[in-house]
């Protein structure tokens, strides 16, 4: 016989993104129905840009990125290609007001002219993450991040809609192009992950209620850059590769974030990218890629730092910012933070 709780599961799992959205809308803090409309609009490009995506593998019979096709028309590179889709997607509902972009030097502003407009969220994206990745058939992203403008409604976007701490973000989530294609995100209310049937091109909830397990056994960061690192880095990798108790832990690094982080979050670990001699604020972006993962993490009851202090409440400075991000587990995340700060 079937449990109540294991039925209640079940109805659950067969609940579809678009239901899963309609049902949960009332626990968003300003329940208008628009940020409803916005996430079903990332749900739209990311089935889009997964299309394409999966036929990456067909380069030699259909052009690679840079060439023209068959029929004349020019092939985008992917994250160009990811980029326009979610820009064009995300432009066209009356939700949002601005859009800052990994690809995109300076910040999009829409509907800036019309008067009557009363878009109220900005939105920052990764549209490809881990790109370099494409080529050899491993699994690559879309980070998205989404606030409430902070000028008033009607007037064009400035850059202090998209300076703000991430602890203001009121959704955020990624998609990942995987062997299954999936899309986890988080409106402050626990994170949820729905995998995609491309045969009918409907996400479904696969994974209620995402939590990191308290600690881990994997580490991922990128070991080649060893000699650059901090002392505090180099000792913490020392501790893990250390034979003690639960240790040496495994160390697992795809080169994609999405993917990385996302393997964590089922398995148990943490993801680091780090300041370097060479790079001094590390290498991934607070706007589009460390607050997104940030927020997910702590939804998800896991931690984000940058080694010091608490991600989400940096001030952000410039759109494309760089900073150090040690994510994942929250034991992890404190045992590498007390490394950091003890170095
Ligand atoms: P992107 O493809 O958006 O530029 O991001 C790549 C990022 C991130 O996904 C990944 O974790 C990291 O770069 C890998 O960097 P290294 O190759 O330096 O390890
Ligand atoms: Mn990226
Ligand atoms: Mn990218």
């Amino acid at each position: 016989m079937i449990s109540e709780t294991t039925q209640s599961n079940m109805a659950k799992k067969n609940q579809t993104l678009g239901e899963f959205i309609i049902e949960n809308q009332a626990e968003f803090k300003y329940s208008s129905g628009e940020l409803s409309r916005l996430i079903n609009s990332i749900r739209l490009a990311a089935k889009v840009v997964n299309h394409e995506v999966n036929k990456a593998g067909l380069v030699d019979i259909i052009g690679a990125a840079g060439d023209t096709n068959i029929q004349g028309e020019d092939q985008q590179k992917l994250d160009v290609y990811a980029n326009e889709k979610f820009i064009q997607t995300l432009s066209n509902r009356n939700i949002v007001c601005g859009i800052g972009s990994e690809e995109n030097d300076d910040f999009i502003a829409i509907n800036s002219l019309d008067e009557n407009n009363q878009n109220k969220y900005v939105v920052l994206i990764d549209p490809l993450d881990g790109s370099s990745n494409i080529d050899v058939n491993v699994s690559v992203g879309t980070i998205f991040s989404v606030y409430r403008r902070v000028t008033p409604v009607g007037t064009p976007v400035t850059i202090d809609d998209f300076l703000q701490e991430g602890n203001k973000q009121v959704a955020a989530g990624y998609v990942i192009y995987g062997t299954s294609t999936m899309l986890v995100y988080t409106t402050g209310h626990g994170v949820n992950g729905f995998t995609l049937n491309p045969a009918i091109g409907t996400f479904y909830l696969s994974h209620p209620s995402m939590q990191f397990p308290e600690t881990g056994n994997i580490y991922s960061i990128n070991e080649g850059n060893y000699a650059h690192f901090p002392q505090g880095v180099k000792s913490y990798i020392k501790y893990c590769q250390e034979e003690k108790e639960d240790r040496p832990y495994t160390s697992r690094y795809i080169g994609s974030l999405v993917s990385d982080f996302h393997r964590n979050l089922i398995k148990g670990g943490i993801y680091i990218y780090p300041q370097t001699s060479k790079a001094p604020n590390g290498k991934l972006r607070l706007l589009y890629e460390c607050n997104p993962m940030a927020f997910l993490a702590e939804q998800a009851n896991g931690l984000a730092s940058d080694g010091f202090q608490r991600i989400l409440d940096i001030q952000p400075t410039e759109l494309h910012q760089r900073v150090p991000i040690f994510c994942g587990s929250r034991k992890m995340v404190e045992k590498a933070e007390e490394f950091m700060k003890n170095s």
